[in-house]
């Protein structure tokens, strides 16, 4: 039996990608072998029974993983992946054999995207999502959405009268359900990645605000601006925040963030000969993104649409690329109107590996243009995850053997790191 064929039959309805049922058996599938499978039995189970009509689906019987990332066979640390889109850090993590066990993403469309690559439909809202029933993990990552920060997030929020940052509501306190998470479960560490401007945001306090309440829940807080345009021919600046338990690590460590490579990367390298007419622009939307771009230029403004040089590197793909594309047009022959990039380019712009599956998946261009939007330059979170790991298996960065005993005289911690002290 394949994995394909279980969850074809667990999702039968479009409704059903977004109740949690599909999440709970995919979620208990991929855990069978480790200690995380408990919290997902029972609902896994109650699941089943209210959907088995024909008695020879056993999902206990051994299955194939048809899908391009499967489980790693031997993993060696458990990680979990809140706000995950597409899944731009798990592919990078289970490539170092990292065990996902806990996914999170509402929307039906990722969740999609995600189950077609990685073999498990990601948990709803992380708000309803109880910190106690989620799996014990050495790392927790989180690039939790990025609106209530970005600059066009804050403008388009400022223009329409809402709120922004931590007093948008409903968006803005997502942090704050990291922060409870990493409270309960005190992984060893965290990976967080927001846009650039979360930095400056609000001068400044919004990025303090969420360094101190780290630094309280006991870690240390390293953060960078990166530029993926070191690893794919795309400018797209985030800022990654790493944080280490003050539980397993010295005081007098430090993190080291990848050294980019020297490159001179040009977007000609990904894009594709043939290209459908379908992602040509019409004369009407041609005409009026020049209009507009002449208009801002008058005013002195440098928004506009952006050509790109084929030798050069592209703008920041954005969410909103669906629209009209403006932000990154492939000039075509002298006669013809620029195109937009097909999803195809879209992920080998955001350095995704080719096996990455996007097609046949019943997801839309429009969708997967939101979705690689959203995501993060794969290249650039290996890098990350890498020196993470690097960092993280570094005996000299790890707490001295601490030995306690307690009140029998009893030794009761042997091991570097295993610091559960309750005497
Ligand atoms: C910036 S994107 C992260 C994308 C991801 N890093 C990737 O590689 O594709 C933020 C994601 O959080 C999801 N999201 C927003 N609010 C959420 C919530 N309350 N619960 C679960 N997911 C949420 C969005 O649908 C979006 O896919």
């Amino acid at each position: 039996m394949k994995y394909s064929e279980i969850r074809n039959r667990l999702i039968q309805k479009e409704s059903q990608w977004i109740e949690e049922g599909a999440a709970y058996v995919t979620h208990y599938l991929q855990s069978r072998d480790n200690g995380a499978s408990k919290y997902y039995e029972d609902e896994a189970l109650k699941y089943i029974d209210s959907l088995v009509q024909e008695p020879e689906f056993n999902y206990e019987i051994p299955f194939k993983y048809d899908v391009p990332f499967p489980p790693p066979e031997n993993s060696k640390f458990k990680f979990i992946d809140l706000f995950a889109g597409i899944g731009g850090f798990r592919i990078s993590f289970q490539e170092l054999n990292g065990k996902c066990v806990f996914s999170s993403e509402w929307n039906k469309y990722a969740k999609k995207t995600y189950d077609a690559n990685f073999g498990e439909v990601p948990f709803g809202d992380i708000t309803q999502i109880d910190e106690k029933k989620i799996p014990d993990h050495d790392i927790l990552i989180g690039g939790f959405p990025c609106q209530p920060f970005s600059i066009a997030g804050v403008s388009k929020k400022n223009s329409l009268g809402k709120k922004h940052g931590f007093l948008d509501e409903t968006q803005g306190t997502l942090f704050f359900d990291i922060c409870r998470i990493i409270k309960e479960k005190k992984p060893k560490a965290f990976l967080l990645e927001n846009v650039k401007n979360l930095k400056s945001h609000d001068k400044g306090n919004t990025f303090k605000v969420i360094e101190k309440t780290l630094k309280k829940l006991g870690y240390f807080v390293f953060s960078k601006v990166l530029d993926a345009k070191y690893y794919v021919p795309q400018h797209r600046e985030r800022i990654f925040i790493v944080g280490f338990s003050m539980e397993y690590f010295n005081e007098s460590v430090v993190f080291n963030f990848p050294k980019p490579p020297k490159s001179e990367l040009q977007i000609k390298t990904i894009l594709e000969k043939k290209v459908d007419k379908k992602y040509t622009l019409s004369d009407k939307l041609w005409e009026y993104l020049q209009n507009y771009a002449k208009k801002h230029r008058e005013k002195g403004n440098g928004f506009g649409f952006g050509l790109v040089d084929k030798n050069g590197i592209s703008r920041t793909l954005s969410a909103r690329y669906y629209k009209d594309g403006s932000e990154i047009l492939i000039p075509q022959g002298k006669d013809e109107n620029p195109r937009r990039l097909t999803p195809e380019e879209c992920k080998k712009l955001m350095g995704y590996p080719d096996k990455f599956k996007i097609k046949n998946i019943g997801v839309s261009d429009t969708q997967l243009y939101k979705q690689f939007g959203n995501s993060v330059a794969v290249p650039v979170v290996r890098e990350v995850a890498n020196a993470m790991l690097y960092f993280m298996n570094n005996d000299q960065n790890k707490k001295e053997k601490v030995i306690l005993m307690n009140k029998n005289n009893e030794e009761i911690l042997k091991e570097k790191n295993e610091i559960k002290i309750s005497v």
